[in-house]
């Protein structure tokens, strides 16, 4: 059986500038305590943003130390073409120790994924 996860680009792949999504989050965050997280994709090198080339979504997720069933979905964004930044801020809330997840979709090259660590106090 193929799996998801071996089609989705890593950080590393060619094409990285303009597709892997950057997440700015907290390197460490209180616990129960409402921070904000970043996402952007081709944020020093603008990725197309046309209607026959651009990013459809951004999606997170987290991974939580310790949960027996992860990711656990946090947000989706729909991005439309032209008029829509893929680059998106929210608030988020954690318990516990995490990696969060970006995942992107550009319409051409497929989904790209990048992650962060969030350590909890
Ligand atoms: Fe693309």
């Amino acid at each position: 059986m193929a799996r998801f996860g071996e089609v989705i680009n890593p950080p590393e792949k060619e094409g990285k500038e303009k597709h892997v999504p950057v997440i700015e989050a907290p390197a460490s965050v209180k616990a129960g305590e409402s921070f904000q997280v970043t996402v952007t994709v081709g944020k020093d090198v603008p990725h197309p943003n046309t209607v026959e080339h651009h990013i459809k979504w951004i999606q997170v997720f987290v991974a939580l130390e310790g949960r027996p069933y992860n990711p656990v979905h946090v947000t989706t964004f729909d991005v439309g073409p032209t008029f829509g930044d893929p680059k998106v801020t929210f608030p988020m809330k954690l318990e516990k120790k995490a990696t969060l997840f970006a995942l992107e979709y550009c319409n051409i090259h497929g989904v790209w994924e990048n992650s962060v660590p969030v350590g909890v106090e």
